[in-house]
């Protein structure tokens, strides 16, 4: 479904991503992992097609990821762990907003549907809340609806529970765990190593600009008693939660 290959990116003369290829199936979850600072952000951007990269190449479906008007960009939803919802529009507005803008969807179709996706993310009650008046775990599902209502084929999430207290983090994991049981195409970089095991079919280890691992999710942690930088990573995280 999608193919990065030898991917370069650099910022300010500093290498970020080093020769970086990664394939992902149709269906296919795949969790990355790797310290902060390793290029994860900035392989995510760099093949979901936010960012050009210095160097190599990242197709969909066959069709290369810069070629303008090649494939539909909307097949592609992006969720970052800052929601980035727009403040002065509702739950219900910002779920329609892109279909109607984007897709030239009619308002009463494209309300429809987003009445469907809020219950999908267990908000129908919040239909007309605005951001702030939505906690941090219910402002993410929203984003994730936002997401969905342009029926995406395959989606990134970054880091999507990052800013959220656990009791939020798991309400939101589990809206990906249903997305994932519906068969969604999935790319997610989280710190959440039960999550990570639980949905993962491979887990991709990222360290210091290259994937030093590409392994199924079951060998995760036999991987750790072997490799010294993902049994120090994962220590790490156990010290932290
Ligand atoms: N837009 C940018 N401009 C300059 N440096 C950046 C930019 N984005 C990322 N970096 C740098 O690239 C490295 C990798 O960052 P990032 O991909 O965000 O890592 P991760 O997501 O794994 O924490 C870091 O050293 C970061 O400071
Ligand atoms: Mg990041």
């Amino acid at each position: 479904m999608l193919r990065a290959e030898h991917i370069e990116k650099s910022y300010n003369g500093t290498q970020v991503l080093k020769d970086v290829s990664l394939n992902i199936k149709q269906g296919e979850k795949v969790v990355i992992i790797g310290p902060s600072g390793s290029g994860k952000s900035t392989l995510l951007r760099s093949i979901s097609g936010l960012e050009k990269a210095d160097a190599g190449s990242v197709s969909y479906k066959g069709v290369p990821i810069r070629e303008k008007g090649a494939y539909d960009r909307t097949e592609i939803g992006m969720i970052f762990q800052s929601f980035d919802l727009f403040e002065h529009l509702t739950a219900l507005e910002n779920i329609m907003l892109a279909p109607v803008l984007v897709h030239k969807e009619n308002k009463e179709r494209a309300k429809e549907k987003a009445m469907e996706l809020l219950e999908i993310v267990h908000l129908s009650e919040r239909a007309d809340y605005y951001p702030q008046e939505l906690s941090g775990g219910q402002q993410q599902r929203i984003a994730i609806a936002r997401a969905l209502a342009m029926n995406p084929k395959l989606m990134f999430f970054d880091e999507p529970t990052s800013a959220l207290d656990p009791e939020m983090t798991v309400e939101v994991l589990d809206i990906v765990v249903e997305l994932v049981k519906g068969g969604m195409t999935v790319v997610i970089v989280t710190h959440e190593m039960e999550f990570a095991r639980r949905v993962g079919d491979r887990v991709v280890f990222m360290d210091q600009g290259t994937i030093i691992s590409d392994m199924p999710a079951e060998r995760l942690t036999m991987s750790a008693a072997e490799n010294p930088r993902i049994k120090q990573f994962l220590s790490q995280l156990g010290q932290y939660n």
